[in-house]
């Protein structure tokens, strides 16, 4: 059985979706949609046809019958995408940042009301996944940790959302807030970061880094560092198409890879 796919943006991990499902078995490309769709197609990345592209979701729904719809695109449209989709009867793989509470919630009623399959994943890189899970394993053996989290200069938030649940991961691990060492004197404002359930957490903005996250454990004469490096968007490439088979065969939503790798 081949899977259709509704890719839902056409930035750089949208384009990163499309050349992952030409190069998957399995896999094809129903359309694509996205508010700012300036064609009425758009060609597949291996050449080898034209698909639709329009910012009408119901349309192409209508006319590709796609089985999941893949998201990443902005907050603001992927409610609207949602709405459209789960009405069309298409599951749901979103990784668009900086969906609201009360619109995950929806989704979750709504996924169950109608028996759909959904993924939400603020981070599709397994290894990043790896990298939070060992960093909860740790967090119960030290008393001090502190998160350097490192992206390109066009990331417009800080600190990551992958930062700050990492170390609410770490302090509900443990079981209370790390403690925190105090600088009597901070010579320039904001150099000791900033701070969620007692692990410090700092922010390097830069040209040439991609998403880069470092989690160092101290205690009395040794230091554990754990550390992650996305060198390319092709990394969150296996997280998408894990989902996107996941959502075929599981009604409700999951937030997040973990219990789809089975560390949860
Ligand atoms: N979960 C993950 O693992 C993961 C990994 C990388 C990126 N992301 C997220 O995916 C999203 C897209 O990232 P990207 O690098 O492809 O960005 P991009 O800027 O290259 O593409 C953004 C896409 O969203 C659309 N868009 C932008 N603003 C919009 C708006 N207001 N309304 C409707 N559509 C809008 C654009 O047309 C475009 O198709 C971001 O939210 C990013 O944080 C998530």
């Amino acid at each position: 059985m081949t899977i259709r796919v509704l890719v839902s943006g056409s930035g750089k991990m949208g384009h990163e979706v499309l050349a992952a499902i030409c190069r998957e078995e399995g896999f094809a490309t129903a359309g694509v949609v996205d508010l700012y769709a300036d064609a009425d197609s758009i060609p597949l990345p291996d050449g080898s046809a034209a698909v639709p592209f329009s910012a009408d979701v119901a349309a192409v729904i209508k006319e590709t019958r796609p089985d999941v719809a893949v998201d990443f695109t902005n907050a603001e449209w992927t409610p609207r995408l949602a709405e459209a989709t789960l009405a069309g009867g298409v599951r749901l793989v979103i990784g668009t940042s900086g969906l609201s509470d009360d619109f995950v919630r929806q989704l979750a009623n709504e996924c169950d009301r109608r028996q759909l399959g959904a993924v939400i994943a603020p981070n599709f890189a397994l290894g990043a996944i790896l990298m939070q899970h060992m960093a909860k394993t740790a967090a119960r053996f030290y008393g001090s940790a502190e998160i350097i989290e490192l992206h390109h200069d066009r990331k417009v938030d800080a600190p990551s959302g992958t930062a700050i649940a990492t170390a609410k991961g770490m302090a509900e691990a443990r079981g209370k807030p790390f403690s925190r060492a105090e600088t009597q004197r901070e010579n320039l404002s904001g150099t000791r970061g900033s701070e969620v359930s007692g692990v410090t957490i700092h922010s390097v903005r830069l040209p040439g880094l991609v998403a880069h996250q470092e989690v160092i454990f101290g205690s009395p004469g040794e230091v554990l560092t754990i550390r992650h490096d996305t060198l390319g968007r092709e990394s969150f490439m296996p997280g998408v198409l894990l989902a996107v088979r996941h959502v075929m065969g599981h009604p409700g939503l999951v937030v997040g890879l973990e219990r789809l790798i089975g560390l949860k």
